[in-house]
């Protein structure tokens, strides 16, 4: 049986992408890294600082690469093109929207993408959801499904 652990996000700016981590996932920080492995550093060649931040049982692992392009990837090419996070009512995607307009119109973080979120969409089935991109334009869905218990 598989269970979800964490989502690796890199970026260009780690103390950009960790303020908005934190502010926007109300997420707490649970441990940094600077010292890597030899696999790691083969892995991701520039990597400088690793920070797990942590909301509930959703861990996000943001670092930073030293030859960052800041490119987005191709957006017809092989990737995980969005992370779906499930929420526990339709309330908490109002809430999620109007806080990322929030932290946006504060001034406070650097977008890489000038894209605000989505409408919250209902599809045929009843389940809604609204998309939005983090600081490093990386898409986020937050999804409602009515009666469906989480766990
Ligand atoms: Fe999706």
């Amino acid at each position: 049986m598989l269970c979800f652990h964490h989502v690796g996000v890199q970026t260009d700016d780690l103390d950009n992408c960790l303020n908005w981590y934190l502010d926007y996932f109300d997420a707490k920080l649970s441990w940094q890294l600077e010292r890597f492995s030899g696999l790691t550093l083969d892995r991701l060649p520039g990597i400088a600082g690793l920070i797990e931040v942590r909301v509930g049982d959703v861990r996000f692992h943001l670092f930073d690469r030293s030859a960052h392009n800041r490119q987005q990837p191709p957006a017809v090419g092989f990737q995980f093109q969005h992370v779906c996070l499930a929420v526990d009512s339709a309330d908490e995607l109002r809430e999620l929207r109007r806080r990322w307009h929030e932290l946006h119109e504060s001034g406070k973080y650097v977008f890489a993408r000038p894209d605000l979120p989505s409408d919250i969409v209902t599809d045929a089935d009843g389940i809604q959801s609204l998309y939005v991109l983090d600081v490093n334009g990386l898409e986020f869905e937050f999804t409602y499904v009515p009666g469906s218990p989480r766990d």
